[in-house]
């Protein structure tokens, strides 16, 4: 349970924000690159309370900067791009993608006023699919040599979907490992052979047994979390009989990530970023330690499930995520459905525009949620006291953030400690490309 004042900090992102001031710190994911695949690649986007444009030059560069024109606050969006640049249709002002003016075409040209314009605007890498963006001060972190960051762009599948509450209660169902139990419940398995680019339906590692059925069985795991150089590593155990654990490792990605197991070979890398208070995105990577991804199969497979351009859940809160009783008796725990991110977006959404942290009662099973909090709340205060962030940013080149290790195991009930490391170093050597995070 939270005060009041303490939920507000933890939560709020707008400029000038203590919440916000730490999430602008880090990397974010501004845009799925395939958004700005077009034949006129400008797009509005909206992210931390601030109305920005993102633009590719014709360089193939990503400019990412304040949606309102410096001269008299026009709308960027309906920039033309031409001439190195982004141009302001209004009185033609050009800007680069680093926010340059280039050209102010009405001011006479000895006065050289357009040399001293600079638009707010704010780096960009393109990776993996998404174009990540840097909002914080001073110059930006290296980006982490995360797994789905270091990966061949073959091995990864990109993609992201609009969340209508706000960004931490998003994160907070990711480092929650006993929800799968029930919210992800099916009450029959599928045929692992179906369950290409689905999440949650394959088998454990090659044991033959299904995800769903470990989930559904072993409903009380014992959770451990620890510290690590990314954020927090989460170990769930499942006894499964006096000879095999189950193993789950997970972890949160600091500050608004997650990283976990999704298949035998796949995990999935999932950031909330907020566009505002009440409203965020998640993103995510999938990234394969087997062959490389089907991209055509898994983006069709999404793309029946959310409509573009603004990534909108078919199933959502206007339609009751199609909840249907009778599905609820016999087929899933929800009744909403097979594709398991409708439940997540009926659980995160349910509990309010912005969660009311003052009235909840965390249990022992919450441990992976309360201290997460912990760490926000002490890189909050760290900022307000004018203190440099160090936390989750590697060892200042970047290097230190790898992996993190994500894997669905089953081990010797002795031996569990070192089995699943030994289980990702095995699909890390198969793969030709992953490195050892060790
Ligand atoms: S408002 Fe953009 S050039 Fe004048
Ligand atoms: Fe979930």
């Amino acid at each position: 349970m939270l005060s009041a004042e303490q939920n507000r900090l933890i939560t709020e992102v707008g400029p000038n924000t203590p919440g916000g001031n730490l999430l602008r710190n880090y990397w974010q994911p501004v845009a799925l690159i395939e958004e700005l695949e077009t034949n006129r690649p400008v797009k509005n986007v909206r992210m931390f309370g601030e109305d920005l444009v993102l633009f590719r030059d014709e360089q193939g560069r990503y400019g990412l900067m304040d949606r309102h024109c410096p001269h008299r606050g026009a709308d960027l969006c309906f920039g033309r791009l031409e001439d190195g640049g982004l141009r302001c249709p209004f009185h033609g002002w050009l800007f680069d993608v680093t926010g340059q003016c280039m050209e102010m075409p009405a001011e006479p040209p000895e006065r050289k006023f357009h040399e001293k314009m600079q638009a707010n605007a704010y780096p960009c890498i393109a990776r993996s699919g998404i174009i990540f963006g840097y909002l914080g001060p001073g110059d930006p972190p290296p980006l982490p040599a995360f797994d789905c960051l270091e990966a061949p762009e073959e091995y990864t599948f990109a993609f992201k979907g609009l969340i209508e509450c706000n960004w931490l209660q998003a994160v907070e169902v990711g480092i929650d490992p006993s929800h799968a139990s029930y919210l992800h419940r099916f009450f029959e398995d599928e045929d692992p052979d179906d369950s290409y680019g689905k999440q949650f339906r394959d088998q454990v590692a090659d044991s033959g047994i299904p995800v769903t059925k470990v989930m559904r069985d072993f409903d009380r795991p014992e959770i451990n979390v620890e510290e690590t150089e990314s954020g927090l590593r989460l170990t769930t155990l499942r006894e499964l009989d006096d000879q095999d654990m189950h193993v789950r490792i997970t972890n949160l990605v600091f500050p608004n990530a997650f990283t976990i197991p999704m298949s035998a070979e796949m995990n999935i890398t999932q950031w909330h970023v907020p566009v505002d208070d009440v409203t965020n995105y998640w993103f995510a990577i999938f990234t394969s330690f087997g062959g490389e991804v089907d991209r055509k199969t898994m983006r069709e497979q999404r793309l029946q499930l959310y409509s573009t351009p603004d990534y909108v859940a078919n199933r959502n809160k206007t339609n009751n995520y199609g909840f249907d009783a009778e599905e609820q008796k016999a087929t899933t725990y929800t009744g909403m459905g097979m594709d398991i991110n409708t439940h997540d977006q009926w659980a995160i959404e349910s509990q309010g525009i912005i969660q009311d942290r003052t009235k909840e009662h965390l249990g022992t099973a919450d441990i992976g949620i309360t201290r997460y909090r912990r760490l926000l709340q002490k890189s909050i205060q760290t900022l307000q006291d004018g203190g440099e962030l160090t936390f989750a940013k590697g060892d200042g080149n970047g290097h230190s953030l790898r992996g993190p290790v994500a894997i669905d195991a089953i081990a010797p009930i002795d031996k569990w400690q070192e089995s699943w490391k030994e289980a990702d170093l095995k699909r890390r050597e198969k793969s030709g490309w992953a490195k050892n995070p060790w």
